[in-house]
């Protein structure tokens, strides 16, 4: 597998010697792992810089705003990943999807990461999460509590501001919405809330407090993550994040809805056994205080603290759908959206 990183190809024989010389030095004896990955290589790097000091294993990074799953698929049986890093449920169900997953159970995953976070067959593990909140005013909303299914609520009208209903990020929210209220109740309250809309869908979630800064709307759904990378590592954009506070929102009869970043084991890895080791260790420990404090992201290890900015937002109170339900409601979501005209 080896030769496949090499410059030109190489005869079988050459190959084989390239390998051996490869296998024997020091260096490299624990061998190597590929990762491809949705995850910029500058921002996962110390992560997996971490993991060789720990276990000599050399990790690769294959890097990508799209395509991976495809790439994957067309490399075949000859592709060098053994596994993909993603976010969203909807792309690693995705992947799943794309036959390219192949199940990955371990004790030590089936311990660090709770049931609702992982594919009951394995075929995809989360490994950290990010839950969908309200940005809110600062001047203008009082109130410091919210459930999703007030944001239908008419006190709420012209006072909204949200992305696109077809993203993914809001595309499980609503597929969540659907497993707690059925499809009927969720076209409603999908309607309700396109009926308080400020505007049009647009932007992305930074947006989201960038308009409440400009007095458009009093209100949004966005990610965790963004108002934390806003605060401490974007000074152009601290002044969104200055406008608004974060509400964790709840459903009626739940919690608060997340979603995961998360991992699969390729269906041809050539690396299986590094794989797994790899896969384990994001689970653990060092890995989930590294991604806590690079991501904003909250670990899905039980005990390993959250970032302090996150942490200020309140206690996350998780729902507990398992996000393999919200996977399959994401169709029948993807529909009321346009059913309703939510982006129009
Ligand atoms: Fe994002």
């Amino acid at each position: 597998m080896v030769c496949l990183h090499a410059l030109a190809p190489l005869p079988t024989a050459l190959c084989a010697a390239a390998v051996l010389a490869f296998g024997s030095s020091a260096a490299t004896a624990a061998g190597e792992v590929n990762v491809y990955s949705y995850r910029e290589a500058k921002l996962i790097a110390p992560l997996f810089d971490a993991f060789t000091k720990e276990t000599g294993i050399k990790v690769n990074i294959v890097s990508a705003g799209s395509g991976l799953e495809q790439r994957i698929k067309t490399e075949g049986a000859n592709s060098p990943a053994d596994i993909l890093l993603t976010v969203d449920i909807a792309r690693l169900q995705d992947a799943e999807n794309a036959g390219i997953t192949a199940p990955f159970q371990s004790a030590a995953i089936d311990k660090a990461v709770p049931a609702q976070y992982r594919d009951p067959n394995g075929h995809w593990i989360g490994i950290s999460m990010r839950a969908r909140v309200i940005y809110a005013s600062k001047e203008r909303v009082q109130q410091d509590a919210i459930t999703y299914e007030e944001l239908a609520d008419p006190k709420w009208k012209g006072k909204i501001c949200i992305r696109s209903g077809q993203h993914a990020y809001n595309n499980a929210l609503f597929a969540a919405y659907i497993v707690h209220h059925g499809e009927e109740a969720t076209e409603k309250w999908l309607a309700g809330v396109k009926a308080n809309l400020a505007q049009k869908p647009s932007g992305g979630d930074r947006e989201v407090a960038r308009d409440i800064l400009a007095g458009k709307c009093d209100i949004g759904l966005a990610n965790t993550y963004y108002w934390a990378l806003m605060h401490e590592r974007d000074p152009s954009k601290r002044p969104w994040a200055d406008a608004t506070r974060v509400i964790l929102p709840t459903f009626k009869d739940g919690g608060t809805h997340v979603n995961l970043s998360g991992v699969v084991l390729i269906k041809t890895a050539p690396n299986k056994e590094n794989a797994g080791k790899l896969i384990e260790w994001l689970a653990g420990e060092t890995a989930q205080h590294l991604y806590a404090d690079t991501n904003f992201e909250y670990p899905i290890l039980a005990g390993v603290k959250v970032n302090p900015t996150i942490a200020g937002y309140g206690t996350l109170k998780p729902d507990a759908t398992p996000l393999v339900d919200i996977a399959r409601k994401k169709k029948a979501a993807a529909n009321l959206v346009d059913k309703v005209g939510f982006d129009n």
